[in-house]
């Protein structure tokens, strides 16, 4: 897929921009804080809804306006799409496709896909296992939106448990068997969804990683569900009696301990923990890893290549890397952002698009 069309307006430090990229490589070259990864944090937007680093929507319009947007114009194996969003400072957003308002923002998923790469990406390893849960929700959502529904529905059913349960005094436990049954539910096709998306990243992310490594490093990605998925037919029984098994040291602590709340994913280099033991171009290389099995994930699954957002990462690999990275990237529209044009240059990057961003304003170069 490709974007042909992208238009701020008000947006974080754009008062108004229109960009019409190029098929392939797209430079986004300026100093910092000058207003990179504003677009492509646009971009993510129009792809899930949501900005990749606030969940707070009135961030993103321009200070003192009391409304903001973005529309993108897309082509796609399926024809051309035109995504909007508006935002407002004091009302919920609207999103629409082809000029119809969605009701909720999961009907967006899957109309474009993207990958994002980044420096805070790094928290994907490093970080607690709530990154790695998020990671697992952001792409399964993006192949299979029916999963976000689940596991919205999943995490209202939990937050009304854990509301229960914070009032021992007037617990009911009626209404605590409807929620357990609910998150058992819902639970369990949570687990099934992580564990059939986690096997499949696993044998890609290990060829990935091997390439990477030069053949030296065996990646190992598993999932670690709080609640293993061994008799899969059984499994929402099986989530239900934990529930209820736990339901008195829940009572005391007033939260809920069982559930895919409380998942991970191993990440294992030669049978050590990544996560604990890997030095920081190990970990940087794992999540490259992870991040270009997703790449390939999607391009299987739809058909089409995913657009590529990559902030400030190319300087942070070294030429090996760069080289696989452009490699992987060759058939994708890609928006990569930097301070210091030389680095693609001399990473062996040509035939791209370059525009100067400063202060607001994009100029192609
Ligand atoms: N809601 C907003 N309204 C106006 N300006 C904003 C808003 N939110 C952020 N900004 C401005 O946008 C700029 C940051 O933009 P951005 O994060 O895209 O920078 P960048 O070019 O990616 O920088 P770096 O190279 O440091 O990552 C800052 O100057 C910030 O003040
Ligand atoms: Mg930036």
């Amino acid at each position: 897929m490709r974007i042909r069309e992208l238009k701020l307006m008000n947006f974080r430090s754009y008062e108004s921009l229109v960009l019409e990229p190029d098929e392939g490589l797209c430079v986004l070259s300026g100093d910092n804080a000058e207003g990179k990864t504003n677009i492509l944090e646009s971009i993510f937007l129009c792809a899930l809804g949501r900005s990749h680093r606030t969940s707070r929507d009135a961030e993103l319009i321009r200070y003192g306006k009391e409304e903001g947007g973005v529309r993108l114009v897309l082509d796609t194996r399926g024809g051309t799409r035109t995504i909007g969003c508006r935002l407002f400072a004091r009302d919920r957003k609207k999103l629409s496709i082809d000029g119809a308002p969605l009701s909720r923002s999961g009907e967006l998923l899957g109309c474009l896909n993207v990958v994002m790469f980044a420096p805070e990406d790094l928290t994907l390893v490093k970080g607690g296992p709530g990154e790695r849960r998020r990671f697992m929700d952001m792409e399964i959502s993006q192949l299979k939106p029916s999963y976000y529904y689940t596991l919205q529905r999943y995490n209202t059913a939990l937050k009304q448990r854990n509301a229960l349960l914070k009032d021992p005094d007037h617990f009911d436990a009626a209404q605590a068997s409807i929620w357990d049954e609910q998150i058992a539910m819902l639970g369990s096709e949570i687990i099934l969804d992580r564990d059939e998306f986690v096997e499949e990243l696993s044998g890609i992310a290990a060829d990935m990683h091997m390439a990477l490594s030069d053949n030296k490093e065996i990646l190992l990605v598993s999932y670690e569900p709080d609640v293993p998925a061994d008799d899969p037919d059984r499994l929402t029984e099986t989530i239900l009696e934990k529930l209820r098994a736990n339901q008195e040291k829940d009572l005391a602590r007033g939260y809920t301990s069982v559930g895919p709340h409380r998942d991970d994913i191993m990440l294992e280099l030669d049978g050590t923990d990544v996560r604990v033991y890997g030095s920081q171009g190990q970990q940087r290389t794992t999540v490259l890893s992870l991040k270009l099995s997703e790449l390939e994930i999607m391009r299987g699954m739809r058909d089409e290549s995913p657009v590529l957002l990559l902030d400030d990462v190319f300087s942070e690999l070294d030429r090996k890397r760069q080289e696989l990275l452009l490699k992987a990237i060759s058939d994708c529209q890609t928006f990569i952002t930097c301070t210091h044009l030389e680095e693609l240059v001399s990473a062996g990057v040509d035939r791209m698009q370059v525009y100067s961003v400063r202060n607001g304003t994009v100029n192609e170069m």
